[in-house]
């Protein structure tokens, strides 16, 4: 098949190096933008008089019939043809003839690459944030349920305090919150315009690049016409942002798995997002969760992926630049697919409260409250805590909770120790006393509650 730039060339290409070179297999899924923004330049060139309006009818006509063959499955894509632009300019000039071969007047297919793959990160964008905003509500839903079911926190995965579930997963919603304030700023960047950059040293025909832009609706064009065409800072910065925004999705998956077990005990996730086994019959399995962990790392994987695409590339464009699709393309259907799995999911999970006995039991959840207690009697920290550590061992070595000792038990630590001490090691009180502004405290718990309704409205 004679290529679109065959004229220098004596001999045919080689199967093999057909098949290596082709992207049409990966990048045919830019069709609509890439018909879209040849829409766009038709009329930039219609406007320069570069074509006819009776072309230009033409050239537009052609290219919406094309996006209809397309869309019904009749298009045949060929790989001795490369990629989606030469495909579909092809087919143009198949249909509709000499005025087809118009359409690539100052035009290359760098700045048509670049202005396609914007096009598809600013819809995808979009959608990811869209997602995103689902899992958010979900979350504070579940937050709202739970103001009042009260869970050990930890550290170092060692029980520490209590801390209301609502504020456990508040600290989600947090994390989440910035990965919507990325994604909104990755699309500041991505949203720029580069056509009429063409190869690299810009278009030697007199476009008007703001009509263009003002066709594709692009608040700003791209200042330098070499950077235009080989620059991907964009595309590592939604991966880094899709990165961050997975490592999220992933601690919060392994919570879920880790309180989904026997051990734990703290949510039951629903049937409709957990597997069997097959052979263990008493099995049921958070394979969601596990899944969206697991597959964080392929979205890690395509960041580095572009980084290292990009570092040892000359200005302007190469053909390097080609294995930029598979790595976004996978990203965006990875964190697509995760955030809609997660929504349902979370939104289906049971949490159920764990008992106070069970928490005053175990952990010594309260420590740091009695230790707080003589602060507030007027003993420097320091020594508060010692105090207390040996009430925890003391604890430990008679197999008591806190709760269990008596005020005599407690006067043989500190003689600062009274009756009120009481109040101090209860788990509803350790929650509400951290009534610092952003602390566990439930009526603390309910502003931020408040708050965030209404900025994920
Ligand atoms: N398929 C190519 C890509 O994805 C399009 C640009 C090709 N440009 C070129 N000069 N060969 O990057």
């Amino acid at each position: 098949m004679k290529k679109p730039w065959g004229g220098r060339f004596e001999q045919a290409t080689d199967d093999l190096m057909i098949r290596f070179s082709q992207s049409v297999s990966f990048d045919r899924r830019l069709y609509a933008y890439d018909i879209q923004g040849s829409i766009a330049h038709c009329k930039t060139l219609q406007k320069a008089k570069l074509v006819t309006s009776a072309e230009s009818k033409k050239i537009i006509g052609g290219l919406q019939a094309i996006l209809k063959e397309i869309e019904s499955g009749k298009f045949v894509f060929k790989e001795e043809l490369e990629d989606v632009h030469m495909n579909i300019e092809k087919r143009l000039i198949e249909k509709i003839g000499p005025a087809g071969g118009k359409l690539h007047t100052g035009r290359s297919r760098n700045d048509q690459v670049a202005l396609d793959l914007r096009l598809y990160m600013r819809d995808e964008i979009t959608h990811i944030e869209r997602a995103l905003k689902r899992l958010g509500r979900t979350l504070i839903g579940q937050a709202k349920k739970h103001v009042n079911t009260i869970i050990p926190g930890y550290t170092h995965l060692q029980r520490a305090q209590p801390v209301s579930l609502a504020h456990h997963l508040l600290a989600y919603v947090e994390m989440f919150a910035r990965d919507r304030a990325r994604l909104q700023d990755v699309l500041k960047r991505v949203n720029v315009m580069p056509l009429g950059s063409a190869a690299l040293a810009g278009s030697g025909y007199p476009l008007d690049r703001h009509y263009t832009a003002r066709l594709l609706k692009f608040p700003a064009i791209t200042h330098n016409s070499m950077d235009a065409v080989s620059d991907r800072d964009h595309v590592v910065e939604f991966l880094a942002t899709a990165s961050l925004l997975m490592a999220h999705l992933s601690r919060l998956c392994e919570e879920l798995i880790l309180w989904a077990s026997s051990e734990w005990k703290l949510v039951e996730l629903s049937d409709a997002f957990t597997t069997g086994s097959s052979i263990m019959p008493q099995k049921k399995n958070p394979d969601a969760a596990e899944l969206v962990r697991g597959k964080t790392g392929r979205v890690y994987g395509h960041l580095m992926n572009l980084l290292t695409l990009l570092k040892g590339q000359p200005l302007a464009y190469n053909k390097d630049m080609q294995e930029d699709k598979e790595p976004l393309f996978d990203a965006v259907d990875t964190v697509q697919t995760a955030l809609d799995v997660f929504d349902g999911m979370m939104k289906s999970a049971q949490f159920t409260a764990p008992s106070i006995a069970t928490l005053e039991a175990s952990g010594f959840l309260t420590a740091t409250e009695i230790a707080d207690y003589l602060v507030l009697k007027g003993m420097p920290f320091r020594d508060a805590h010692e105090v207390t550590g040996k009430a925890v061992a003391y604890c430990l070595k008679h197999k008591k909770g806190l709760n269990d000792l008596s005020l005599d038990e407690y006067k043989t630590f500190s003689p600062k120790f009274k009756k009120d001490i009481f109040d101090y090691v209860s788990i509803a009180g350790a929650v509400d006393r951290k009534n610092v502004y952003g602390g566990t405290a439930r009526n603390q718990v309910r502003e931020q509650l408040k708050r965030v309704t209404k900025e994920w409205k």
